[in-house]
Formats: C-alpha cells, structure tokens, sequence
C-alpha cells in the first residue's frame, strides 16, 4: 500500500455563496477567530502526516500564494521590537520550503476539473483531497482518522457524517455496507437523494483520499450537474473497479463557505480558545444581561 504524502487544497471556487464578501477576497481567506479558513485545511493536514500541499488556484487568488510565502519586512520588524508571540505565530505557520506548489485551474469548471488541474503535480500516488471551506472542529482533525482508516483498507476513503435525515436533498450521501476497521464499506454514493430514496444520511463532509486512477477519469468526465465536471461523477466509475470505504467523523466540519457555517465556525472556535472566550463573551454575556441590544436592524 502506498503512503499518502500529498494534499490536494482546491482554492479556485468563486465563493458565490458569500457574496458581496467575497467579491474581491478569496473566500478561504475568510478569518475564523484569528486564522484565515485555508490555515486550517493546512494545519488538519500536517497533522494527518502530509508532507506536500498542492494548491490548485484561480485568478484573483494570489493572496493565498502570498499568504504561504515569507514576508521579511514583517518579520524584520516584529524581531526588532521585540514582538516574540506575534513572531512565533508567523514561524509556526511556515511550511518548509519546497513543501507547497501552486498550479491553476484557468476557469472554475467544477470541483472534479479543478482535482484534475493537481494530476502532474500529484503524479501516480494515492492523495487527500481536502475542500478547504468545510474547517473540521474536534478533538482530532478529520483527515487524521481518514488516513488511520486506509491504513486499514488501503482503496479509497471518504470521510462522512450524520445530517438531518430530511436534509440529504442538500448533500452527497453514501450507502452504508459492512463495517470495516474504524469505517464502513461505501455502497453507493448519490448527489442530492430526496430523503425518501436516500441510502443513508450520511453525507460526505469535504475529506478525501483517493487513487491517481481517479485522474483518468476526471480527465474524460463529462460535464453532469450545473455543467461543471463533478468529483463525484469521476469517484462513481471508481468504484467500479476500486473498494471506497467511509471514515465516520466524530467532530464536526463547519461549511464556512455558507454565511451560517461561518458564523457558527467562529463561535465554536471562540468557545474553545481559553485565551480569548471570556474576553468576547463575558462583555457580550454582561450588555444581554443589563438588557443593552444594540437597535434592531431595519
Ligand atoms: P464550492 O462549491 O464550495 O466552492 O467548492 P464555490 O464554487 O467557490 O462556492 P459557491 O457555491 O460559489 O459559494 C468547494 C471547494 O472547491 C473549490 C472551491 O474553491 C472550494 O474550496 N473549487 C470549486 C475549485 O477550486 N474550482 C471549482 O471550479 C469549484
């Protein structure tokens, strides 16, 4: 079984959802507390053991590139005046040079088109595909039990997790098989099953990992919903010939790519940071409580 080094990160999306916000700012930019969304798609998959990150951008994204690269004059200055936390925080989230590539998806054709883009930077090596506006909140990041999972099954993993059973019309949703190590057997995989025909509620939540076979198949994929070359089209014919096993995620990936994914997302990661919870909710906790809401919008 070959090891899994690189990561796939698809940055090229336009981010319609969150617009005006992201006319001229590249979604996975977007802060959650104090990092942008993208750190933690990266952070989640160093900790899975990555050793390579593949960027796969678009136009008006060069801030990301520019985000990942060093910027000596800040670091100049915060060593001058002594800024050691703020310094220490810019030296953690450097990764090693040679360690990070860039490619771009000229037109934004779909998410299986943009993996597609990452084929020769990937080459013939099994690789995990992380959607970097879904941030994964738990004690252990998603793509670390995914890859224990295929240290077990070796074939293809996706991670998933329980919706709302009457919400599967929004969602990827997979058959439940045979349970196999920590995961299940993946016996079917449907886009947007209305919830009286879905498999199953569980949904596929934006971690993969997957075959090089698959960008063959990307690569003669034809267009399917909303015109776009769809992953999923791409992972079906996969599995006609390749196991697919589902990592259940005990934690709980937040779609910050939607208004409402993020806003939960910064709350949750609020709550959870000992240094800033009670600066941001004591005083928000204290003005509800002297009954002091600011004026309802009009
Ligand atoms: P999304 O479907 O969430 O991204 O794709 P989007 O198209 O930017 O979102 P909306 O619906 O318009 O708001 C998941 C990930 O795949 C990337 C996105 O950048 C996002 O990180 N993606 C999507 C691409 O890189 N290229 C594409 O053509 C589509």
């Amino acid at each position: 079984m070959k090891r899994v080094r690189k990561a796939v990160i698809p940055v090229a999306g336009l981010g319609t959802r969150f617009l005006p916000a992201t006319k001229a700012m590249p979604k996975e930019m977007l802060t959650v507390v104090d990092r942008p969304v993208v750190q933690y798609a990266v952070d989640e998959a160093l900790e899975a053991g990555i050793e390579h990150i593949v960027f796969v951008t678009g136009r008006n994204k060069h801030v990301i590139e520019d985000y990942f690269d060093i910027q000596p004059e800040l670091l100049d200055t915060l060593t001058q005046s002594g800024k050691r936390e703020q310094l220490a925080s810019l030296q953690k989230m450097q990764l090693p040079a040679g360690a990070v590539s860039f490619t771009r998806q000229q037109a934004p054709h779909g998410l299986g088109h943009a993996v597609w883009c990452a084929r020769d930077l990937v080459g013939d090596e099994p690789f995990a595909l992380l959607l970097p506006d879904m941030v994964s909140f738990g004690k252990r990041g998603c793509l670390a039990g995914a890859m224990e999972l295929y240290g077990q099954t070796g074939g293809n993993v996706i991670a998933v997790e329980q919706c709302d059973p009457t919400e599967t019309n929004k969602y990827g949703i997979v058959g439940k098989g045979q349970d196999v190590g920590t995961g299940f057997a993946v016996t079917e995989m449907v886009e947007k099953p209305a919830p009286a025909v879905a498999p199953s509620n569980y949904y596929i939540n934006g971690r993969y990992i997957l075959q090089p076979e698959v960008f063959e198949l990307l690569g003669t994929q034809e267009r399917g919903a909303g015109n776009e070359i769809q992953l999923t089209d791409a992972m079906k014919r996969l599995a006609g010939s390749q196991p697919f096993h589902a990592h259940s995620f005990d934690g709980r990936m937040f779609d910050c790519g939607s208004k409402e994914g993020f806003i939960q997302a910064n709350v949750a990661f609020a709550l959870g940071r000992a240094d800033i919870r009670d600066l941001v909710f004591g005083p928000i906790a204290e003005m509800i409580a002297a009954e002091e809401r600011p004026a309802e919008a009009a």
